[in-house]
């Protein structure tokens, strides 16, 4: 989605805005553009397309100037063209503005600033809010005072940088639903929407709440909320290094967080785990743990990845802790009136922490009197802030769009929490102690599973040019076969479809002939049997079968087209393995392809609009 960058200091901005877009491209975006102040006149760049268009664009100009905002658009009103890209000025061109998320009201706003004379010439949203602030200024106020009226006028969200001929030396900012941090160097301050894009240049920032806003300048910053009440802000340091956000040699940011894969499941079972009793120990969840193993009803709500991350959650939490579970998307929760009651915990999965659905989620989960807790990987994310309690995964950040290591991550940290709740009912430590022994075994089997990629390579090449295919899984592999399928179609744009293996009889066999790739996950488990006989209805009808199969399981070679063997573990944890290779495979057939992996098109890292 949209990035924000910002600088004002001593140096040049322009260099330090271009890298800090370059660091936000892996969001996602279709146009970008920035906005220099120098010698009291706001030049703009802005170009449709990568940020190389926009350099491009430079053709040897330098465009001086040591105050600078800049923004990576992802469209939402208006067609991603030149216009429509930010930085968007007032009727005077004395203020530039770059926005990330919605303004609900932009239409009526639109009508009541055209009426008084504003001329706009976007098709945006963001536009009005610009609009709006000149007319406050206009009518005297203070630059300050007109910031905070306008953001009182309008509805929906943002995350804004602007600046102003009217107080050259200041960086305004404010935050509602958008995050936004503010980096504090040496007389020198940067703003961004994600902390990747000003980690080259400092460490310590402040994150900045809902209904709050900060006036950056070279001496320092003054925050306060939107009705003018100071706030103060903690300063924090940012954890991760540059290099967890450099590609350290890979191709691509994806292929690089796949085979991080046997570290980041070790991070995330790092000092959770006692072996002789066991069990897990969580300590995020330390102040709602009470509520957490007494509730009688679970709800998992996310989007995408972390959603099938949260079906194998369910498959787990029903079978060891016999709590019901319900999984639904966030969406979907969020609207339709869920029946919660207070013994009920909400869990929310998410890798950003920001996904606008997620969040309405937890929002409607905590009203409705829920306990909710977090599994979720951005350290200092909205939904992190915002949940009663939780667990970080610990991945990393993942640059890749496609979510990959976060997905193995997630449901490490379930199957924790699992085993934490079932431990204090049926399961015996005997039980315990042999899932402990697995888990920690899972970082060497997922080294194991990711030297398919040669095999994997291999099958992509026969397979790249088909249209269609099909994922089918059992129990914990079900979950596993939509994430698959998932992968593929958004990174090679090829259309495809998982399903519970059984399931392909009730409608899905209808597509098969010998055009069509089935990829089965037959891993040698209490459902083998049974997905054998699913891959034989395949065979029967020509397809071509793909088989994820346990080592050492020949009988299905015969049976079809390519067995790729990895290591089993106990079903509940399998998926962490399984997925593996459906990684690799969507990695590859796309790379084959020709598709931009890392940045596939029409998507967004993170997803703050609904
Ligand atoms: C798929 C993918 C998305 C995300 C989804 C939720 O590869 O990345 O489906 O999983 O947008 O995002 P988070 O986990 O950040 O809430």
């Amino acid at each position: 989605m949209c990035g924000i960058v910002g600088y004002i200091g001593q140096k040049q901005s322009l260099p330090i805005l271009l890298e800090g877009l370059k660091r936000l491209e892996y969001r996602g975006y279709d146009s970008a553009g920035l906005a220099v102040l120098n010698e009291g006149k706001i030049h703009i760049l802005k170009q449709v397309g990568k940020i190389a268009s926009l350099e491009a664009e430079l053709t040897g100009s330098h465009m001086p100037g040591v105050v600078g905002i800049a923004h990576t658009r992802w469209a939402t009103h208006g067609e991603p063209n030149q216009t429509n890209a930010h930085p968007h000025c007032d009727c005077t061109g004395n203020i530039a503005l770059v926005h990330n998320g919605i303004i609900e009201n932009y239409n009526s706003l639109k009508k009541v600033l055209t009426d008084k004379g504003h001329t706009f010439r976007t098709e945006t949203d963001t536009e009005s809010i610009v609009h709006l602030i000149e007319e406050f200024y206009h009518n005297g106020t203070s630059f300050e005072e007109a910031f905070r009226s306008a953001l009182l006028e309008i509805e929906g969200t943002y995350g804004i940088t602007l600046i102003s001929r009217y107080e050259p030396d200041r960086i305004y900012c404010a935050r509602k639903g958008s995050p936004l941090v503010v980096g504090i160097g040496k007389n020198e301050y940067f703003v961004a929407s994600d902390a990747s894009a000003i980690i080259a240049h400092t460490r310590n920032v402040f994150y900045l709440e809902d209904g709050e806003i900060a006036i950056v300048s070279r001496e320092g910053f003054i925050t306060k909320t939107i009705h003018n009440k100071p706030v103060t802000k903690k300063v924090e340091k940012i954890s991760f290094d540059l290099e967890r956000i450099e590609k350290a040699g890979f191709p691509h940011f994806m292929l690089k967080e796949i085979y991080e894969q046997p570290q980041t499941v070790a991070d995330a079972m790092r000092g959770r785990l006692i072996e002789e009793e066991g069990v897990s120990k969580l300590g995020g969840l330390t102040t709602i743990l009470h509520n957490v193993l007494r509730s009688r009803k679970i709800f998992i709500t996310a989007c995408g990845t972390s959603y099938h991350a949260g079906l194998v959650g369910e498959y787990m939490i029903e079978q060891y802790c016999r709590i019901p579970v319900e999984v639904e998307y966030a969406s979907e929760f969020r609207y339709r009136d869920p029946i919660i009651q207070d013994d009920n915990l909400v869990i929310v999965i998410t890798q950003s922490g920001e996904t606008a659905d997620t969040l309405a989620a937890l929002r409607e989960a905590k009203r409705k009197g829920a306990t909710v807790m977090g599994i979720v990987n951005v350290v200092g994310s909205t939904i992190a802030r915002e949940t009663h309690g939780g667990t970080y995964i610990h991945a990393g950040p993942e640059i890749g769009v496609a979510s990959t290591k976060a997905f193995t991550s997630q449901v490490t940290a379930l199957a924790l929490l699992t085993l934490m709740i079932a431990r204090t009912k049926a399961m015996s430590a005997e039980e315990g102690r042999q899932i402990v022994k697995e888990m920690k075994k899972l970082p060497e089997k997922v080294e194991v599973a990711l030297q398919t990629d040669k095999l994997v390579a291999q099958i992509a090449r026969e397979f790249k040019d088909k249209r269609n295919f099909l994922y089918l899984g059992r129990g914990y592999n079900y979950p596993v076969a939509l994430e698959g399928a998932l992968k593929l179609k958004e990174i090679s744009y090829i259309h495809a479809e998982g399903y519970p293996a059984a399931e392909m009889k009730h409608g899905p066999i209808a597509l098969i002939d010998d055009d069509m790739p089935v990829v089965v996950i037959a891993i040698h488990d209490s459902t083998y049997e049974k997905i054998v006989s699913n891959i034989e209805e395949v065979k029967a009808r020509k397809g071509r079968v793909i088989a994820v199969v346990s080592e050492g399981d020949d009988k299905l070679n015969k049976l079809v087209d390519y067995t790729i063997p990895i290591p089993t573990t106990l079903d509940l944890l399998q998926p962490i393995i399984s997925i593996i290779p459906l990684q690799l495979l969507a990695y590859h057939i796309a790379v084959l392809r020709g598709c931009d992996v890392d940045q596939p098109r029409n998507l967004a890292k993170s997803v703050t609009v609904e």
